[in-house]
């Protein structure tokens, strides 16, 4: 089944409240609409009621069984402008600029929704950059109970070679972290692991990747990665993993059984960690690209509650996806 029948299935069981937060852009009234169609969950998007309605007027589009809120007509906007000072007080944050940055950036608020059990999640993105999506949650939601790392991953499903490459396998981090440290490259594979059991509904076998396999090359930066690998022996998870792989020895047999033939994860890897941002952020888009891969993400992991990004050449469609992933995260 595909990775999307199966999120949508799950999420419709789910029933959760998603926060839209940027609700003049037309591709979010389209897929606020088809989720209550879908009865994907119950999506609350945030705008101007006038401005919505007659969008969604011009587009011919029902908002029946979308929630529509005012951020700087909500009454808790200065009880959590407040608040939000308050938590943001020791970076010099003034009641006065946390209320703008509520009112100007809805995802802030949307998380305060989130924060305060009003919402389940948010989705944003589709106008605002992925830094503002990310800052939002680690400054309002913060990290989940024993992670101290935000990252992502991408569910990359094959459209091809799926018989040698499986249908599905994880990438991270692609979206976050722009140089990693051997903790957080530990934390980010335990958050995949998560993310490829409630999200791709898969058991997780990561490879720790590097430009090295066993000792083939000696640098720094590879010590990094080999280091993530004796974090994650002695933290004793519950997954299948090794660390120095290059790509070809994580995911071809062939190349396994030369480069690494002991390795309990080699050739069959089905997460890869990267070890830098710049090499997950070009790897996805080319296997995307190149492959015709569809990658669906990023998806944000180690938030205490999920807040996803959307590229901002997204379509309705994608919205669509990305709130039935959130809702079941
Ligand atoms: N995990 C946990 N905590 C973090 C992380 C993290 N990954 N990053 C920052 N923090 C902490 C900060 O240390 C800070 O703590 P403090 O309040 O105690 O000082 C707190 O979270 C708030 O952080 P900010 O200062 O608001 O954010 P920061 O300036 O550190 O930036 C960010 C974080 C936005 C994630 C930055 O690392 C970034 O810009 N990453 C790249 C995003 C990007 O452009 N991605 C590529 C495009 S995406 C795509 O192509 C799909």
């Amino acid at each position: 089944m595909s990775v999307l029948v199966n999120v949508r299935e799950k999420a419709r069981q789910a029933k959760r409240k998603i926060v839209l937060p940027e609700g003049h852009d037309e591709r979010v009234i389209k897929a606020a609409a088809k989720i209550v169609e879908l009865g994907l969950a119950v999506p609350v998007v945030l705008g101007s009621t006038i401005t919505i309605e007659r969008m969604a007027g011009d587009l011919d589009i029902s908002m029946t069984g979308v929630e529509i809120l005012e951020v700087e007509k909500a009454a808790n906007l200065e009880e959590w402008a407040a608040e939000f000072a308050k938590m943001r007080e020791k970076k010099g944050l003034t009641f006065e600029k946390a209320r703008e940055i509520l009112v100007k950036e809805p995802v802030f608020y949307a998380a305060m929704m989130v924060k305060h059990g009003e919402a389940h999640g948010v989705v944003s993105g589709a106008t605002s950059p992925t830094a503002q999506v990310i800052r939002a949650g680690l400054q309002i939601i913060g990290t989940k109970p024993g992670i101290k790392t935000v990252s992502s991953s991408f569910i990359m499903e094959l459209t091809e070679r799926q018989e040698t490459y499986g249908e599905v396998i994880l990438f991270a981090d692609c979206a976050v972290i722009p140089v990693p440290t051997s903790e957080q490259l530990a934390d980010i594979a335990i958050s995949t692991v998560e993310t490829a059991r409630n999200i791709a509904g898969i058991e997780g076998k990561v490879a720790l990747m590097t430009f090295s396999t066993k000792g083939s090359a000696d640098h720094p930066d590879i010590d990094i990665v080999k280091e993530a690998g004796k974090i994650l022996r002695e933290r004793n998870v519950d997954f299948q993993f090794d660390d120095e792989l290059q790509a070809d020895a994580a995911i071809v047999k062939s190349v396994a059984m030369k480069k690494a033939p002991d390795s309990p994860v080699a050739g069959h890897a089905n997460i890869l960690v990267f070890p830098n941002l710049a090499a997950g952020n070009i790897g996805y888009k080319l296997v995307q690209r190149l492959a015709g891969a569809n990658a669906y993400g990023p998806i944000i992991q180690g938030l205490n509650n999920p807040i996803n990004d959307l590229s901002r050449g997204c379509s309705a469609d994608d919205i669509v996806d990305l709130v039935a992933m959130t809702a079941i995260q």
